[in-house]
């Protein structure tokens, strides 16, 4: 029996979350599944069978479920009954798990479930309006696991970043840093706001929901609203990059997802019941900085 198990324990939230567990409650127990690493345990999330037992043979208090559709938004939309598989049906099979073991599900939802088109930060209660299919699919699965498992809290973020190098799924400002380390040109949009989210920050918030019996659900983001193109190039300047590599991008591209061009959540509701201070994106990229240590 261990107190907590983290699904997706090698991905950005799910590293930082179990490393969070592993210092603060000890017990804890991860997987991976494409990447093998010593410690976690191979699970395929999409197979009902094998998270029945590993519910079973783990028997964990709470589940973080921390995995990823590999290929992000535009998979998603080229790959749809795959992502559906991924992001639905085994989100809700998890939950029917979670119950079942009588665990608490703790499950990462995203800002893409609005379409971004409202002026004022968005509270929770608002009507979800997903503008693509990965939103589509992240708001059927928080309805899911309404319907399936009281026991839960549903975290809705955006834009996590941090410092992550052994990722094949780059965040945004790894792939910055990996591609002008390459000496190559950053295509940065201008025309994409958002709240840029620390994943340490984000971790501490959920634990801090979680040890603090909060159910239902959260928007737990970075406190500064700014496009990418700035955020960018206080990167560049705070992780010492050369800013010259970067290009400003003031369109979509014609093959991308439509995505929400300005999408901001409201912190109250988590503000009113937590500590945890959620930076805005230059704090945030020194805080990524100082575990860089020497990296740069
Ligand atoms: N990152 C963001 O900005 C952001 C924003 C909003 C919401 N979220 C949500 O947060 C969650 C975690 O995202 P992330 O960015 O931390 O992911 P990530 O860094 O891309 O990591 C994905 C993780 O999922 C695992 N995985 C992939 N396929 C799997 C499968 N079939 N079964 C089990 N595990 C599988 C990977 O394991 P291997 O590497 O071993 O294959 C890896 O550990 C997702 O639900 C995502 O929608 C993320």
């Amino acid at each position: 029996m261990v107190e907590s198990l983290v699904i997706g324990a090698n991905g950005l939230i799910g590293r930082e979350a179990r490393r969070a567990l592993l210092r603060t409650k000890g017990g804890c127990a991860g997987t991976y599944f494409g990447r093998p690493e010593e410690g976690l345990v191979k699970l395929d999330r999409t197979c009902r069978d094998e998270v029945e037992r590993m519910l079973g043979e783990t028997a964990p208090k709470v589940v973080l479920d921390c995995a990823n559709f590999p290929g992000g938004v535009n998979r998603c939309e080229q790959d749809r009954e795959a992502a559906r598989q991924f992001h639905l049906e085994a989100t809700r099979n998890l939950s029917r798990c979670c119950k079942e073991a009588g665990a608490f599900m703790v499950y990462i939802s995203s800002d893409y479930v609005f379409d971004g088109t409202k002026t004022e930060p968005y509270r929770e209660e608002d009507e979800p309006k997903p503008a693509n299919h990965y939103g589509e699919l992240k708001h059927e699965a928080e309805e899911a696991i309404r319907q399936e498992v009281s026991s839960h809290l549903i975290v809705r973020t955006t834009n996590v970043f941090g410092w992550d190098p052994m990722t094949r799924t780059p965040n945004y400002i790894m792939n910055l840093y990996r591609t002008i380390r390459e000496e190559r040109t950053f295509w940065a949009p201008s025309f994409l706001w958002g709240t840029p989210t620390y994943v340490g920050d984000l971790v501490e918030g959920i634990l801090e929901l979680v040890d603090r019996g909060a159910t239902g659900t959260y928007h737990v983001v970075g406190k500064s609203f700014v496009n990418r193109y700035e955020w960018a190039k206080e990167a560049c300047r705070t992780l010492g990059l050369d800013g010259t590599y970067l290009a400003e991008v003031k369109e979509p591209d014609a093959g991308d997802a439509a995505r929400p061009k300005q999408c901001r959540l409201s912190t109250d509701r988590f503000e009113s019941v937590c500590k945890t201070v959620l930076h805005g994106y230059r704090e945030g990229t020194a805080l990524m900085k100082r575990e860089m240590g020497g990296a740069s």
